[in-house]
């Protein structure tokens, strides 16, 4: 009788991802990516970028590893931004692949969710790939729009020094933080990046870019072993205020990243959902040019702030 390969095996477990494996989780990550999308070393993929490191150990992210017996094999990361999660990115070695460790990764990120008492989630995945959309479709995830992975060079002639909140003095900065909360929470209710901007001023992991008093803020990540690496700033999320005139303050939160980016000699990449029209056709005007694209699922299959008036940021990645 053939074996039957994709039921979830019995010999292998999920938990919490424990510190002395963090590293290898991040191996595994770079192997796996490297080794579905042909690159020619995989262990090296994605250079000094790190989307593991930097996300252990903060309060919003709750990171799951799968053991076969003691050997660390995948892993997946689930991360909370107020009433809206995302998970990923999800691994799993290759030698592993097809043996149901995905579903079982994914089996204990739902109880995160619903621990964390979150709204809505969401995940970023292959478009071309039938096994990414129907692996997902199984947790109850609908694909809906693409998102585009956009960048834009270093240029050499920097603008005005933009607001960075790690500037603002302690109190400043809270009640900064706080205006943030408000500011997308008015986009979509409960959404909230606190923990995240927080985390990057702790890490040292980037800036968070500040407009109007307040009219738009970006979470840039950017240096050795951040998300973004050295030459990148990595809008990991920015929003301008909604309503009328807010596809003017997108363009001034852009601005004002550019100009963090061009000080530092870095390119800017954003992500941005293609519902999101007024804010994919604003970046596109202003010369930012699609890398990668993949598809935006969401878990109730709804819109959320994947619509037309939302000047938002982000892939969940
Ligand atoms: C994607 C990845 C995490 C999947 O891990 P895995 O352990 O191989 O996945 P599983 O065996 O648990 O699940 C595979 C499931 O995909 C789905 N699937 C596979 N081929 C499919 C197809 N043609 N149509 C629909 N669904 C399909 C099925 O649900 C299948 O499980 P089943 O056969 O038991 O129903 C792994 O391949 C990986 O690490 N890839 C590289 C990194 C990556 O792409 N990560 C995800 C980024 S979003």
């Amino acid at each position: 009788m053939a074996t039957k390969t994709r039921s979830p095996s019995q010999s292998i477990k999920v938990g919490p991802l424990r510190r002395g494996e963090v590293d290898e989780a991040d191996r595994i990550m770079r192997v796996a990516f490297g080794t579905y999308l042909g690159a020619p070393d995989p262990p090296t993929f994605m250079g000094d970028r790190g989307f593991l490191r930097p996300r252990w150990g903060v309060p919003h992210v709750q990171m799951l590893g799968a053991r076969a017996g003691a050997r660390l094999i995948g892993s997946n990361v689930v991360t909370r931004w107020g009433a809206f999660g995302f998970l990923g990115p999800l691994t799993v070695l290759p030698e592993f692949w097809n043996r149901g460790v995905a579903q079982q990764l994914l089996g204990a990120t739902m109880p995160v969710f619903e621990r964390w008492g979150v709204r809505r989630t969401g995940l970023f995945t292959f478009s071309n790939s039938a096994k990414h959309v129907g692996l997902y479709q199984k947790f109850g995830y609908w694909p809906g729009y693409l998102t585009a992975i956009m960048t834009r060079a270093a240029a050499p002639q920097a603008g005005p020094a933009p607001r960075l909140l790690s500037s603002l003095g302690r109190g400043a900065r809270e009640q900064a933080v706080r205006e943030c909360a408000a500011l997308t929470g008015a986009i979509d209710p409960g959404l909230d990046l606190s923990d995240e901007i927080r985390a990057t001023l702790a890490q040292h992991a980037g800036e968070v870019v500040l407009t109007g008093g307040l009219d738009g803020f970006a979470v840039c990540l950017t240096g050795a072993g951040t998300e973004g690496g050295a030459k990148t700033c990595y809008v990991k999320f920015g929003a301008a205020r909604g309503g009328a005139g807010a596809g003017a303050r997108f363009d001034k939160l852009m601005d004002a990243v550019e100009a963090f980016a061009d000080a530092r000699g870095t390119a800017v990449e954003a992500g941005v959902n293609l519902a999101r029209e007024g804010a994919f056709r604003r970046l596109r005007a202003r010369g930012y040019r699609t890398g990668t694209q993949g598809v935006a699922m969401q878990r109730p299959h709804a819109a959320g702030f994947n619509r037309p008036g939302a000047y938002v940021l982000d892939d969940w990645r």
